[in-house]
């Protein structure tokens, strides 16, 4: 099954579907939720063993701009936050390369959901790199009963986004995000996650 959400009418809930905010598509006499996170390439530079911290920073980084990242992770109805999920996380760092073999694990980290589903880390914004745009990947992993997610995150307004060229997915623009400032006056963006249901 691809990574939708079947539902039968039967058992759907219009409360469900009012507060997800997701639109429901007709299917062969079956509803279908759309709002599991599109994939993206997991790409040849994903490391297994990073550390768990939410500080991905480190000295010698001047140019580029603090970012914290912050978003919840959801199940596949669409509005259930799901605890204790851990999350990879890696990204080039300031001069374009992706750590592979340092014990620091530069620019990679693990990171785990709160009671809440909510996740946050400290980074900076990568600079592009290959002809990319700028991005950040994600992969959340071995959840029971959820499909794998290899997924990246995407700066707006970066002009090596073109469309249909790195992304070809129907929600990818839920992956293009706004930085604004937050509270604290920091760089900040929001990616909220939904995981499709296996099976
Ligand atoms: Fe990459």
């Amino acid at each position: 099954m691809k990574r939708r959400d079947f539902i039968k009418v039967a058992g759907l809930s219009a409360f469900a579907v009012a507060t997800s905010g997701f639109e429901l598509i007709e299917t062969d006499g079956l509803f279908k939720t759309d709002c599991a996170t599109s994939t993206d390439m997991l790409g040849p530079f994903f490391r297994k063993g990073a550390p768990f911290r939410n500080d991905l920073t480190f000295p010698g980084v001047t140019d580029e701009i603090p970012l914290k990242v912050v978003g919840q992770v959801f199940g596949a109805d669409c509005k259930t936050p799901l605890k204790n999920i851990e999350i990879d996380i890696w990204h080039c760092d300031h001069k374009k390369k992706y750590d592979m073999d340092s014990a620091s694990f530069k620019c990679r980290g693990k990171i785990t959901t709160n009671e809440n589903g909510e996740y946050w880390f400290k980074t900076f914004v990568p600079p592009p790199y290959g002809g990319r745009p700028k991005h950040i990947h994600y992969l959340i992993d071995g959840v029971e009963g959820y499909e794998r997610l290899a997924t990246q995150l995407y700066f707006k307004g970066d002009k090596k986004i073109k469309p249909n060229n790195w992304v070809k997915y129907r929600w990818d623009d839920r992956r293009i995000l706004e930085i604004y400032k937050n509270d604290e006056d920091l760089s900040e963006v929001r990616l909220d996650l939904y995981l499709g249901k296996e099976g």
